[in-house]
């Protein structure tokens, strides 16, 4: 059985504050949903410590990015160790931020991903094509490759902790979302590279991240190749992020 999951991003947003309080919000209230969601926070590295302090044992913490050694002489970086040491089981890895502000390319988020999954993390793939990409048709051979490159190093028996979030550049942050049957197509086509891969690709949790909101997370995770969702903004507003974990059917 695939895990259901519904992380939250909140890139570079949030306080100590909100730490303290959305976590907690976030906690009781998802606490006793009886769908089998995994709730995950992903603050600002900063913030781990508070967000694991407040997680009450029922939500993951992740982080947002590590560094591809193991540690060093890397000003501003963090290790995956680190995050490990802080109580984190997740990071993400080659968000579409990362690969356009930071130059991540695909080698450098293949290291990555060692590194995470390496340490003892559940690695959080995020791939995705841009508008121009998908206009030209090209999407699905895209995304094919930014799997293939980034999971390239993973060994047999380390494909338990890799999780594949999808999430269309155009999507992010700007209100428009993929609609449920194209998020489904092309989830489907990611379980397909996976396969060819030589990954046991029906037990790979799948995420669609894009302007996922409390109105439309139920129409995307009810389709059978979405497990769940990497959200942004809506992962900033408790009672918005709440309702989306009641959404995984
Ligand atoms: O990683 C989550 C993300 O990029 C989606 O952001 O704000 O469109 O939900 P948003």
């Amino acid at each position: 059985m695939r895990r259901k999951i519904v992380a939250g991003n909140w890139k570079m947003n949030g306080s100590k504050a909100l730490a303290q309080t959305l976590v907690s919000d976030v906690q009781s209230q998802t606490a006793s949903l009886d769908n089998g969601v995994e709730v995950v926070i992903i603050p600002p590295a900063i913030y781990v410590g508070d967000v694991v302090a407040n997680a009450g044992g029922s939500l993951s913490v992740g982080v947002q990015n590590v560094g591809q050694w193991s540690s060093g002489a890397y000003t501003g970086e963090i290790a995956a160790e680190m995050a490990v040491d802080q109580g984190c089981q997740y990071a993400l890895v080659g968000h579409s931020e990362r690969r356009q502000l930071f130059g991540e390319s695909d080698d450098v988020v293949a290291q990555k991903v060692g590194r995470v999954i390496g340490a003892g993390l559940h690695a959080v793939l995020c791939v995705g094509e841009t508008l121009e990409e998908r206009e030209a048709g090209r999407a699905e051979s895209v995304v094919a490759s930014q799997v293939k490159a980034g999971l390239a190093g993973v060994a047999k028996d380390q494909w338990q902790r890799v999780i594949v979030a999808y999430e269309p550049v155009w999507a992010i942050g700007t209100g428009k979302t993929a609609t449920a049957q194209d998020a489904q197509a092309m989830h489907a086509s990611l379980r397909q590279v996976l396969s060819e891969m030589g990954a046991p690709a029906n037990e790979i949790s799948l995420l669609y991240g894009g302007s996922v909101k409390a109105d439309n997370a139920a129409a995307l995770f009810a389709e059978p190749d979405i497990d769940g969702g990497l959200i942004g903004g809506a992962s900033l507003v408790a009672e918005d992020f709440v309702s989306i974990c009641r959404s995984v059917p």
